[in-house]
């Protein structure tokens, strides 16, 4: 795991690097969003969407230090930082912490969270629009709307209070988180131009590794500290969140997390040992709960 941790930290210097020029400067007028933009972008994330998208163009034969894939890697984080901004107004799930920090509303207001969460949404369109790649923008736009993280959003805060089945949750996990993981694996691949077959497979492996990492975060909702969060643990609970573990059990989401890395190792047998970043980022979203 050594080697992933440094290949994390390689990720995250070149991320935040290519972020730091990306983003208007916090002093251009209107300084307000600008600053929230960065306030939520440098708050400290684990840059795992980033992971991915550069370890699947690495293992489909790109090199780390194309200017166009760490673009790719920046504008992904900043859709998820985006969905981040929104997911924790008042109107969603109502949270005070995220990365450790207060959230953007809590720091600045609820209308610059909104506008500031907008923002950096059409502002990674902007960048992924300088590569010239439309396949790549439609599978992340397809991934972001209504039949990927929106829709699981929708069921999400429908859902809460409910009892729903285990199908539901699975088209929640699916939509809202896995999407945009399987997205981010894919786009890595077509700038690599991997083909139909290859993509295929990381298809499977992105929406495997999506499934277990949504599964993860609402076992350690339940299990984890605020602290080694960055986030209120227990809210979940409180909101009367549809998650596995209120659904199936914490036991079944444990063996279920299991078993959808498991299935992800398979996916990427094909890649041979060029497969080991891919299959240890894997294995970093099962120890998050070992
Ligand atoms: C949190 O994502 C939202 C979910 C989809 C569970 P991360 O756990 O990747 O958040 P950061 O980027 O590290 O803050
Ligand atoms: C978040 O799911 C999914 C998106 C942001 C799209 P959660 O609501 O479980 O994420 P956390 O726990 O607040 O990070
Ligand atoms: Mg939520
Ligand atoms: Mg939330
Ligand atoms: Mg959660």
């Amino acid at each position: 795991m050594d080697e992933l941790k440094a290949y994390i930290q390689k990720v995250s210097d070149a991320t935040n690097e290519t972020l730091e020029w990306i983003l208007p400067p916090d002093t251009l007028y209107p300084a307000s969003i600008h600053s929230l933009m960065r306030y939520s972008s440098f708050a400290g994330g684990k840059r795992l969407r980033p992971c991915l998208v550069i370890a699947a163009y690495e293992a489909c034969g790109g090199e780390f230090n194309n200017p166009k894939i760490l673009k790719i890697a920046a504008a992904i984080e900043m859709f998820h930082t985006f969905s981040l901004i929104h997911d924790d107004l008042p109107c969603m799930d109502d949270d005070d912490f995220r990365r450790g920090k207060p959230t953007a509303h809590k720091a600045y207001s609820e209308a610059l969270a909104v506008l500031g969460g907008d923002a950096l949404c059409i502002m990674a369109f902007e960048v992924l629009a300088s590569i010239e790649r439309v396949d790549i923008i439609a599978e992340i736009a397809a991934a972001l709307g209504t039949g990927g993280m929106l829709g699981g959003q929708v069921v999400d805060i429908e859902s809460e209070g409910k009892k729903v089945d285990r199908a539901t949750v699975e088209y929640i996990h699916n939509n809202k988180t896995a999407a945009l993981i399987r997205a981010s694996v894919i786009a890595g691949a077509l700038l690599a131009n991997a083909p139909p077959d290859a993509l295929e497979k990381l298809s499977s492996y992105g929406n495997n590794v999506g499934l277990a990492f949504q599964v993860v975060d609402d076992i350690l909702d339940e299990e984890s500290t605020t602290e080694a969060l960055g986030k209120n643990v227990g809210s979940d609970r409180d909101k009367g969140k549809a998650t596995f573990p209120s659904i199936v059990g914490m036991e079944e989401s444990k063996r279920y997390a299991q078993e959808l890395i498991e299935n992800a190792w398979k996916d990427i047998e094909f890649l041979g040992e060029k497969n080991k970043i891919l299959k240890d980022l894997a294995e970093y979203i099962r120890i998050r709960i070992s």
